[in-house]
């Protein structure tokens, strides 16, 4: 599939995927991040585990898949920027360019998602630091599989977050530093920089996700934590669930911020693409549930609170490495999991305007990369001041479902509510409706009733799924 792209943009070749393996790899550790290891569980806990996991695997398997497959498509078909693949997509369907507003609108979400992202991953730097001095303590005690923050107590312990949240000039060095590495991947290029980092840092991941699932398995509490997440209460699910199980479908998966349309453009490769989407999904949602798998069973063997929120990894979680065999280790490789999911994902978050920069203004991918990573990296020194200096900004205040959310929470709610699914939903009406069929087949390489199945309930459910849970979550008022 050559085309016009091959012709645009710097003097380098165009850039590409060396197989398909290593897309998969990238574009699995696109979507493996944060999501699973700490906005997953939270969210599981708070909404009351199994019936939220239920209908966050329903979502997975009947929106998030086909959508993934639309994605890559999309991007396969344009071999540019997504906004630029969209709009070579409409050209060739005879539809208004217009409709490359989704990528638009994904590019503008990948940007705000990656300014909060890289302060989040910050604060797993922080602890990835403070566990490996807790390792190191342990090991200089002369008992390398203690636990760690030995003769604190539990509020010694939580306080830590408290106190890292409360000095910027921390703060700011943290996410100055993983938007460092992030950029410095990014500016290296699709095959050196972003394939290689995939190569290496996910095996490494899945080492050590699978270790200390394993080690939870024993040491902790398993079989609460599978009852928890794995029984179903239906009275549980209310249209708030709902709305938070897709949001976080979208998020996993990475959906609406045109980052798969971006991957997908740097397939060279023939062959089908439904067997790669099913592979990432599966995948994504395998690691999310493996990660509850892991933290929960740690939350109940220690009595912790399943809803504890956002601070549940890092409060509670060190809690339970204090008395736990090993803590001291086990906490150290938990944050250095986190830290290498974060990154493969950020990096896919840079990509995308990265990309725009060069596809659409003809920058060179260093400019863009730097312009872009500067760009974020301020945004991002905003949200993290609304934990300390700026803690009385409420930027949307005015909004009731973002009354009370500050700086940061205010970027995460109004991407993850409201501009992932718009993105998705336009995206679905148009590859859905408008864009030729055939080509749309040629480039899933879907087979007959497949290709028919997949337009359904791309053009069909998707729509009206998203439309419906934007509504009522936007609009609480409307269900009285
Ligand atoms: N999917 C990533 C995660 O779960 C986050 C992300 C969203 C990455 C959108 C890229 C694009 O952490």
């Amino acid at each position: 599939m050559v085309s016009k792209g091959a012709a645009m943009g710097s003097a380098s070749a165009k850039e590409g995927w060396s197989s398909r393996s290593a897309f998969i790899l990238a574009a699995v550790g696109a979507a493996v991040g944060l999501g699973n290891i700490w906005r997953f569980p939270t969210l599981a806990g708070e909404n009351g585990g199994g019936a939220f996991v239920l209908v966050y695997v329903a979502f997975v398997a009947l929106l998030g898949l086909p959508l993934v497959l639309a994605e890559i498509a999309t991007g396969r078909i344009g071999q540019t920027d997504a906004v630029g693949s969209v709009r070579d997509v409409a050209r060739r369907s005879n539809a208004s360019t217009g409709w490359s507003i989704t990528a638009t609108l994904g590019t503008i979400g990948a940007f705000l998602i990656l300014s909060f992202y890289s302060v989040v991953a910050g604060w797993v730097l922080y602890y990835a630091g403070v566990m490996g001095g807790e390792l190191v303590s342990a090991i200089g005690r002369g008992d390398p599989l203690g636990g760690a923050f030995a003769g604190e107590n539990n509020e010694q312990i939580q306080s830590r977050l408290g106190a890292l949240l409360g000095n910027w000039p921390l703060l700011l060095g943290l996410h100055a530093a993983f938007m460092g590495v992030t950029w410095f991947v990014v500016s290296r290029g699709v095959h050196s920089g972003i394939e290689k980092a995939a190569t290496i840092l996910m095996p490494i991941f899945f080492f050590l996700l699978i270790g200390i699932t394993i080690y939870g398995a024993f040491a902790g509490n398993f079989s609460e934590a599978t009852a928890f997440l794995f029984t179903a209460d239906f009275s549980k699910l209310t249209p708030q669930v709902i709305n938070e199980a897709l949001g976080q479908a979208l998020f996993s998966l990475s959906l609406g911020v045109a980052g798969l349309i971006t991957y997908g453009s740097y397939i060279k490769q023939s062959g089908g693409l439904g067997g790669t989407a099913a592979t990432i999904a599966l995948a994504d949602t395998g690691v999310a549930l493996l990660a509850g798998l892991m933290i929960f069973p740690i939350v109940f063997g220690a009595s912790l609170d399943p809803a504890g929120g956002p601070t549940l990894v890092f409060q509670a979680l060190p809690v339970a490495f204090q008395t736990m065999p090993g803590g001291a280790l086990i906490g150290f490789l938990f944050f250095l999991l986190i830290f290498v999911a974060a990154l493969t994902s950020s990096v896919s978050l840079l990509e995308v305007p990265t990309a725009w920069g060069k596809g659409e203004l003809k920058w060179s991918r260093h400019t863009s990369a730097t312009i872009f990573g500067l760009g974020a990296f301020g945004l991002g020194v905003f949200a993290l001041l609304g934990y300390n200096v700026l803690s009385d900004v409420r930027p949307l205040g005015f909004w009731g479902i973002f009354e009370n959310a500050d700086i940061l929470d205010t970027i995460d709610g109004f991407t993850g509510k409201i501009m992932l699914p718009v993105g998705v939903m336009i995206l679905s009406i148009f590859i859905g409706w408008k864009a030729d069929r055939k080509m749309m087949q040629a480039a899933t390489g879907l087979s007959g009733g497949m290709f028919k199945l997949w337009r359904f309930l791309i053009a069909w459910l998707c729509p009206i799924a998203v439309g419906l849970v934007l509504l009522f979550g936007l609009f609480p008022g409307l269900l009285g």
